[in-house]
């Protein structure tokens, strides 16, 4: 929609107007939620490598949104595999790089981070996003992205730290609550962003460097959607963590907020590395 224009949809009825709306307002979200961690995965693709004709790997690809990325960067040259125990995730992935022209540049596998299918130093680089914190074995993934990069190559980790989670609002004990359960009822290790530098060195990595990134909100809208509040709000009543009356007056203490333009959440984002020991080929 764009601002002191007439568009087709305006000769429409109201439904088919509210539906745009909440279309526009959708897409509107999911861009601002995209560019919120866009900082933070520039950081990791540079700090892998990523460049004309390198091999990369990414474990833990989800639906392909960072080897797409990264085969953009490695040009036709270059191969971009990425693993993930979810077929359903894979199977996305790959319709998006045929979607883009990039299947011949990428291969989507099933595999888990602790036993890779692939050679020793198959790999000039390798990431993993937000994964360690689903890990019950984050050594044995370690030490995997390290047998699969070859020696000079850098493995990189990229986690959020939950225990950063920090959001402004009166019931200070309530807020922290909440972050524990939004973030820590799915997850093995819901702190693993601190972890990551220990895991690196422990696996014998060299040159090991970590960085935090912020991830500022300032808009309940935005904050609704990257912690689905829709989708929590009824486990967190579920769970006991709060009841109806106090989630309700937390709304509305978030409402106030945004409306006077004072909402603030954030929470860090911490990118490790290090290089693989040994002499390059
Ligand atoms: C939060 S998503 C991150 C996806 C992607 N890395 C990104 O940043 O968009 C976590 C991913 O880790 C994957 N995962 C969970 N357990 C795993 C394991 N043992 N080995 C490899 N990947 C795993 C999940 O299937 C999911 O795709």
């Amino acid at each position: 929609m764009v601002p002191g224009r007439v568009s087709a949809g305006d000769a429409r009825g109201g439904g088919a107007r509210d539906d745009d709306a909440r279309r526009d307002a959708a897409a509107d979200v999911g861009a601002r939620a995209a560019a919120l961690i866009e900082p933070y995965k520039r950081r990791t693709w540079e700090l892998v490598g990523a460049g004309p004709g390198r091999r990369l790997l990414d474990v833990g690809c989800g639906g392909g949104a960072d080897t797409l990325q990264l085969a953009q960067h490695v040009g036709v040259e270059g191969l971009v595999a990425g693993v993930d125990p979810d077929r359903a995730a894979l199977d996305a992935a790959r319709r998006r790089a045929v979607a883009a022209g990039l299947a011949t540049r990428t291969l989507h596998a099933t595999a888990d981070a602790a036993y890779l299918p692939f050679v020793d130093d198959a790999f000039d680089g390798a990431r993993c996003d937000r994964v360690v914190q689903h890990l019950t074995d984050a050594p044995a993934a370690v030490a995997e992205l390290r047998r699969t990069t070859r020696p000079g190559g850098r493995v990189v980790l990229a986690e959020s730290d939950h225990g950063s989670f920090s959001l402004h609002v009166r019931d200070r004990a309530a807020a922290a609550r909440l972050g524990e359960h939004l973030f820590a009822r799915h997850l093995v290790d819901a702190w693993a962003g601190r972890r990551l530098r220990g895991l690196l060195l422990a696996g014998g990595l060299h040159d090991v460097a970590a960085e935090a990134h912020p991830l500022v909100i300032t808009d309940v809208a935005l904050f609704r959607a990257v912690v689905d509040w829709d989708g929590n709000r009824g486990r967190l009543l579920d769970d006991g963590v709060a009841g109806e009356g106090e989630l309700r007056a937390l709304e509305d203490e978030l409402a106030e907020l945004d409306a006077a333009g004072a909402f603030w959440c954030s929470l860090l984002v911490v990118v490790a590395s290090g290089v693989v020991p040994g002499t390059a080929p």
